[in-house]
Order: structure tokens, then C-alpha cells, then sequence
């Protein structure tokens, strides 16, 4: 009678406190939270040359952090990139780094370490797409994703994330993808190393309350098509409702999402429908609105844009 009376209890509990949970992130929809400084932040961007890593770059740079490193292979982006950060007076530099290669990763992040200190924000955000089907994609092609889109996060956060245990301090960022949530036919290997990113972070984030790290934050963003190179070409039969969102927007939203430690975002926020629609409704009901919307063929025009580069 007794252990029934607690387990009611617990239950009881439960419930409030999930309910809190429920109502203090809905507040923060209408009163956003107090936004956390960066004066002491060493962040390192993965793919910071160009694209949404190049912008991040340039948007964190406005709060002043202690140093931005830039990782990627090109160089000519990278030091641009860092001329453009340093231009606003903050410390940047870059260095070639191949995150496919889980050797470079822990030399590269040793040398990190000993040159700028302990980085404080490890922003995930390096990505490749090739956008070929099951079958007709080259093997290596369906490597290179994995190795790029997924298992290098592994790579990275075991090299960065000892070192903010330590300090119980610090913010793990993961650029995910809508297609982590949902599918999209003629990216099979896109979208599958952007689920297992969701599970990895997930878990990641299970991991760290498990051993008590409240310092430190995992995000994890999930952002619909972005006006930039990466998908360029694809389209969709309603293209003024469903159109790609813009860099600077989403660059805003995911800056906005860190410095309020908010844990998970999907941009736009349409799209958190679509993504609640593709976990409740049948698989056939979601095929017929990809079908309808023309989503179903997007990526053959991805392919015609790319041959014609
Ligand atoms: N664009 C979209 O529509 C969209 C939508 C949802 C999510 N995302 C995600 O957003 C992230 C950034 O993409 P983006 O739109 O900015 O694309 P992007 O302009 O093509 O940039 C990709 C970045 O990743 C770097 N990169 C690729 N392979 C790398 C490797 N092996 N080692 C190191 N760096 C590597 C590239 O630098 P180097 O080539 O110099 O190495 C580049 O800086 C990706 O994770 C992508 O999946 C993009």
C-alpha cells in the first residue's frame, strides 16, 4: 500500500514537472530568454569557409568571443573568412582540416587546445551532399557522406568534450537537417547520415545528464532547404509557399537557439508540422503529399543543376 502510495507520487511528479517543462519552453516562444556572453567563448566552426559556417562565424564574431577557429579543406575560404572575422576585431584563424580523416581531427584539435585553450563551443556543421539514389550512387560517394555528415561529430566531440567535462562548461552544436527527421527520394545516404546526427546528439544529450554535465549544452538544428549552393537547383511545384530559406535567416535563428541554450530548433517553423505529420500519418499519406507537392522529384532537378556546372 505503502510503495503504491509513492509510485503514485512519482507519477504525480512526473507529470508536473513535464508539464513546467512544456510551459517554460512555450514562454520562451513569446518572451525570449536572456542571451548567455561570449567573451570567454573559443568556438571552432567545422566548415567554416563558406556557406552557413562562414556566416556563423561572422555572426558569433559579434559578440566578441576570445577566438573563432575555422576548420575545412579550402583554403582561399578559410582565410577569407577569417579576414572578414578579424576585420571585426576578434581573433580568428583557420586551419586545413579534412574532417573525413579521424586522424587530423585529434592531431588538430591537440594543436587547438595548446594554441587557443579549451574550446567552449564545438559547432558541428561541415556537410557534403551527393544526391544520387540507393543504387545508382558510387560507393565512395555514399562513404564520403558518412564519413563527413556523421561519424567526423563523433570524432570531434571525443576530441572537445572531455575537456568541457572537466569544466562542467560548454556548447555542442550540430548542424543537422530536416531530412534528419523526414525523408526525401534521391538522397538515401544525405538523409540517413542526417538520422543517425539526430540519434547521435540524442543520445549525446542523454549521455551528459546521465553523468550530471548541467554546464554543457547540445543543439541540435534541423533547417529545411537554404537558399545557397549546397542544394542549389531544386524545386518544388508550390515554390512561393515552399521556398528555400534564407542564409542570414537561418544563421539569426541558429545564433538565437545557442545563446538561449535552446536544445533543438526545426527552421522554418512550418516545418515542424510537416515533421509531426511524418510521425503520426501513414507512410502512404506522406508519399502522396511529397507526390503532390513535387518534393518526390526534387532532386532530379538538383542533378540536372549540378551536370550543367
Ligand atoms: N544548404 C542547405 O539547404 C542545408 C539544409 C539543411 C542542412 N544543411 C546543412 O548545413 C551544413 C552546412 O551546409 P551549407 O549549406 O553551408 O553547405 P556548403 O556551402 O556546401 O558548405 C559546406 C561546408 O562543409 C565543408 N566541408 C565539406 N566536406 C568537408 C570535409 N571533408 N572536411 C572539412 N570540411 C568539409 C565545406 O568546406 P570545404 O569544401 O572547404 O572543405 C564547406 O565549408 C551542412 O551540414 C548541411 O548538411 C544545409
Amino acid at each position: 500500500m505503502f510503495n503504491l502510495f509513492w509510485r503514485l507520487f512519482d507519477i504525480v511528479l512526473l507529470i508536473w514537472r513535464v508539464f513546467v517543462i512544456v510551459l517554460k519552453d512555450l514562454c520562451q516562444w513569446l518572451v525570449p530568454p536572456k542571451q548567455e556572453t561570449l567573451h570567454d567563448a573559443v568556438i571552432l566552426v567545422t566548415g567554416g569557409g563558406k556557406g552557413i559556417g562562414r556566416k556563423l562565424a561572422l555572426y558569433f564574431a559579434k559578440y566578441h568571443p576570445k577566438h573563432i577557429i575555422l576548420w575545412g579543406r579550402t583554403k582561399t575560404a578559410l582565410s577569407q573568412t577569417a579576414k572578414n572575422v578579424q576585420d571585426l576585431n576578434v581573433n580568428c584563424s583557420y586551419m586545413i582540416c579534412d574532417v573525413t580523416s579521424r586522424e587530423q581531427i585529434y592531431s588538430l584539435a591537440k594543436e587547438v587546445e595548446a594554441k587557443y585553450g579549451q574550446v567552449t563551443m564545438l559547432i558541428n556543421n561541415a556537410g557534403v551532399v551527393h544526391g544520387n539514389s540507393i543504387l545508382s550512387s558510387d560507393p565512395a560517394d555514399i562513404e564520403n557522406t558518412f564519413r563527413t555528415n556523421t561519424l567526423a561529430h563523433f570524432w570531434t566531440v571525443r576530441a572537445f568534450l572531455p575537456g568541457m567535462i572537466n569544466h562542467n562548461c560548454g556548447h555542442i552544436v550540430t548542424v543537422g537537417s530536416l531530412l534528419g527527421l523526414t525523408a526525401l527520394n534521391g538522397a538515401a545516404d544525405y538523409c540517413s547520415s542526417k538520422y543517425a546526427l539526430t540519434g547521435f546528439t540524442e543520445s549525446l544529450r542523454e549521455e551528459l545528464k546521465s553523468m550530471n554535465c548541467t554546464g554543457i549544452t547540445v543543439t541540435c538544428v534541423y533547417p529545411y532547404h537554404v537558399d545557397n549552393d549546397m542544394f542549389a537547383g531544386i524545386t518544388t511545384r508550390f515554390p512561393s509557399i515552399f521556398h528555400p530559406i534564407n542564409e542570414d535567416y537561418l544563421v539569426g535563428k541558429i545564433a538565437d537557439a545557442v545563446l538561449t541554450k535552446r536544445e533543438k530548433i526545426i527552421v522554418p517553423k512550418l516545418m515542424y508540422l510537416y515533421a509531426l505529420a511524418s510521425s503520426i500519418t501513414p507512410v502512404s499519406a506522406i508519399s502522396s503529399i511529397m507526390k503532390f507537392t513535387g518534393v518526390h522529384k526534387a532532386m532530379d532537378q538538383f542533378r540536372q543543376h549540378r551536370k550543367k556546372q
